[in-house]
């Protein structure tokens, strides 16, 4: 019995003027996840079932320790399911990652010291052995345009601040033309002006090019601000507790954050989270 089924059409965030392109459909059917531990096993996930249609943007929150990270690795095939399958456009999970169709973006942007925005945003189209060095480049210039880092393609981190490298690192993501983004936690580190700012970027490329997003938060407000639907997970055991359809349209504005629907959603997501 699936927690909820988005419905199929596309999102309504997507705006009337750009074409509808389908991309991945998560079919996530009876997933559990069980770890090894020392006094037992540890039931990471127990029984999550959840559809999520194409380009949708779903966020996944709840305490710490109720399974966002597992389940994220588990949808990308980057660690097995205990019991329980995951299918995207009804294939299996391995089979989309075998087609690199996943960009997973990390809490810490985690790029390479050594190496520049540039070289770190055609490292995997390189180690994949994708493109000749010419197309990589350009690849790696144009995505660095989209999230307007143009002019730092030689910059190294340590000579870029904490939003322009978590913008690189979803540069990186996005270099092999996933159909999902995944997400963990991608902001954390940042400032709220920053977030703020990367919230818009994100909105905006996520139209551009109609990805599937997951996006694990432990903010309710950045939730709230990017979602369709926001998934409310509860730990011991892992699992889903609630699918909260997002009331407002989303159109990117700032003033939504103080409006009185979004007050009474955040409040309405914590007392879900607290009830446990
Ligand atoms: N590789 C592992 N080996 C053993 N236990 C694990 C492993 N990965 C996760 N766990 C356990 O599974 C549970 C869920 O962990 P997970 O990292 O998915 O939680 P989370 O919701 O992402 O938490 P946080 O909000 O703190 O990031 C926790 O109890 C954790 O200790
Ligand atoms: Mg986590």
């Amino acid at each position: 019995m699936h927690a909820t089924v988005i419905p199929e059409q596309a999102s309504r965030a997507i705006s009337s003027d750009m074409p509808v392109v389908r991309t991945a459909a998560l079919e996530i059917d009876d997933v559990s996840v069980s770890f090894p531990g020392r006094s037992g096993a540890v039931d990471a996930l127990t029984g999550v079932s959840l559809d999520i249609a194409c380009n949708q943007f779903v966020s996944i929150v709840g305490r710490s320790g109720c399974g966002k990270s597992t389940l994220l690795r588990v949808i990308s095939n980057l660690i097995p399911a205990t019991s329980g399958a995951v299918r995207i456009n009804g294939l299996p999970s391995e089979d989309y990652q075998r087609k690199r169709k996943f960009g997973f973006v990390f809490q810490d942007a985690s790029l390479f010291a050594w190496k520049t925005a540039r070289q770190n945003i055609e490292l995997p189209l390189e180690v994949l052995g994708i493109g000749s060095a010419g197309s990589r480049r350009a690849r790696a210039l144009e995505l660095l345009s989209l999230v307007s880092l143009e002019g730092f393609a030689d910059h190294y981190p340590a000579q870029l601040s904490g939003g322009m490298r978590q913008r690189v690192s979803i540069a990186r993501a996005l270099s092999y033309e996933p159909d999902i983004m995944l997400m963990d936690e991608p902001f954390g580190a940042l400032d709220e002006f920053t977030r703020r700012e990367m919230h818009d970027e994100l909105i905006r490329i996520w139209r551009s090019r109609s990805l599937t997003v997951v996006f694990v938060t432990h903010s309710l407000s950045e939730a709230l601000y990017l979602s369709d639907q926001i998934v409310v997970m509860a730990p011991r055991p892992g699992r889903v507790k609630a699918v909260v359809p997002v009331l407002h349209p989303r159109e990117a504005d700032p003033a939504l954050r103080a409006s009185a629907e979004y007050i009474r959603q955040t409040e309405e997501l914590e007392a879900l989270i607290h009830a446990q």
